[in-house]
């Protein structure tokens, strides 16, 4: 830390290079895989609708709730937290939990769109082996070694970019790749839209703005929308906070929350635009699930005039904004081990980096090389976006409001807030974050599990039980740790 603060490496270099990398790991996979597969599933426009409502009414309010926790307490996630009130560092313990679970299974992924996107460039084949996409993904990911190694190689890259530090590796990337991923989605937009079979194309826009089908979307689409906007934004995570720790003194954090969820959303919808016209222009299903990215996009790429270049730009792009989220969540731990075990950040990013390999070695295997590692009929993978995404995230989302609106209170924060900007709708702020906020999440939350458990059965139940178990170890550790601190603390000679 010391080395990097001599350096000038421990904070962003400008306020440019901070909103790019908050929105570079912001845009990632949940723009672009999981969004326009969600919004196939739960009713297209529908989805995409309330998606953005809770963008605007919870993603905007608690990315600002985070961005200011971090800069307020200008440490990892963990001390942020504890200089609020040293009873609260359990919450960074589980802001420092839910980055790790995550990354395990996003390492996965990213390995896919690396081995997709090299694919189109050197062996196109693979995918169109007799026409049949869905086959090849499948077989691709059953298989045992290669998607292991692709997370490997993905897995490399973002750490290469982690150990470069904060202005020299993450901003550096992110002032660059984020342009580039503009671009390419632009790109992949204009082809999708003028593909030849121009009705078609008009059904798919239909579908994903147009037509709102609420039936297909019900209460598990509502907790899925939420799920989407917290994920989607790199929220209840830490992410937010660690950023916001190395953000510049004179960096607006309300004018640059909103920047990033502006920027965030409209990626979202470009891939969107990108998917569904072309989609529906080849005749093929919406409603594919997870699989939409990878099983139904090379039909359409291997129809197309010029489909392997196409591929290999889309997938290329999401390689791209994949490595950028991933960077983040990495950080997450990677900040706290140098600050708390005063490692360097080479060493904290690889043990990390060894720690999630070795666990998404068990999620990639789980995709049918060894079947038997499921939870209740659920992929390693499935369960653990269940967890996180629908359970851990919205609980630290509300807990991170809690705090901003009855320990730090609203009307401090917005006079730290107003030193740097206006922030006109400061009050509004303080009173979403800390009145509907809260109550809101919750609902959500409940009726969206009971709706879960429904829908998946049981062993959603296991789900809802671990995340308990993991928020009350968490309790514990901060407990015991607390006890420890008073007994270690020396008592004060009295001044004579
Ligand atoms: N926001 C990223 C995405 O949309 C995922 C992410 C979540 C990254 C949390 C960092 C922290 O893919």
């Amino acid at each position: 830390m010391l080395n990097e603060k001599h350096n000038g490496n421990h904070r962003f270099g400008s306020k440019i290079g901070f909103i790019l990398s908050a929105a570079g790991s912001a845009v990632g996979l949940g723009n672009l895989w999981s969004f326009p597969y969600k919004a196939g599933v739960y009713g297209g426009a529908a989805f995409v609708l309330v998606t953005l409502i809770m963008v605007i009414i919870l993603g905007l309010v608690v990315m600002l709730v985070e961005m200011y926790i971090g800069r307020h307490g200008r440490g990892d996630v963990v001390s942020s937290y504890a200089k609020i009130s040293p009873k609260l560092k359990w919450v960074g313990y589980l802001a420092l939990l839910v980055p790790f679970i995550i990354s395990c299974y996003y390492i996965v992924i990213g390995g896919w769109s690396v081995k997709y996107a090299m694919s189109y460039l050197v062996a196109p084949d693979f995918i169109n082996t007799a026409g049949d996409s869905n086959g090849a993904f499948t077989s691709f990911i059953s298989s045992p070694y290669s998607p292991i190694i692709f997370t490997g190689i993905f897995l490399a890259i973002s750490l290469v970019i982690v150990c470069g530090g904060i202005q020299k590796g993450i901003e550096k990337a992110s002032k660059i790749l984020m342009p580039t991923l503009l671009l390419l989605l632009i790109i992949t937009v204009i082809r999708s839209l003028t593909l030849p079979n121009s009705e078609g194309v008009m059904q798919g826009l239909e579908f994903f703005i147009l037509k709102f089908d609420f039936k297909a979307l019900g209460w598990a689409g509502v907790v899925a929308a939420m799920g989407q906007a917290f994920f989607s934004l790199s929220l209840g995570m830490g992410a937010m906070i660690v950023y916001g720790s190395y953000s510049g003194k004179s960096t607006p954090l309300g004018k640059s929350a909103a920047m990033v969820c502006v920027f965030d959303t409209l990626v979202a919808l470009l891939a969107g635009l990108a998917i569904f016209p072309a989609v529906f222009a080849y005749g093929l299903e919406p409603s594919s699930g997870p699989g939409l990215l990878f099983a139904t996009m090379p039909n359409v790429f291997s129809s197309m005039p010029g489909g392997a270049l196409f591929g290999f730009l889309f997938f290329a792009l999401i390689s791209v904004a994949a490595v950028t989220s991933v960077i983040s969540l990495i950080e997450v731990a990677t900040g706290y081990l140098i600050a708390k075990l005063k490692w360097s950040r080479k060493k904290a990013a690889l043990l990390f980096g060894g720690m999630m390999m070795v666990i998404a070695v068990f999620i990639s295997l789980s995709q049918g090389a060894i079947p038997s590692i499921n939870f209740f009929q659920m992929d390693l993978l499935t369960f653990l976006d269940e967890l996180t995404n629908t359970i851990m995230m919205p609980i630290n989302a509300i807990i991170a409001c809690i705090i901003l609106g009855y320990v730090v209170k609203p009307k401090n924060a917005i006079i730290e807030l107003r030193q740097t900007e206006k922030l006109k709708l400061g009050v509004m702020w303080g009173m979403l974050a800390k009145y509907v906020a809260p109550i809101l999440i919750g609902i959500v939350l409940i009726f969206g599990v009971s709706a879960k458990v429904k829908s998946i059965g049981d062993g959603f139940y296991f789900v809802i039980g671990l995340a308990v178990f993991l928020v009350l170890v968490t309790v514990a550790v901060n407990i015991i740790g607390h006890r420890k601190d008073k007994k270690n603390t020396p008592i004060e000679p009295p001044l004579v």
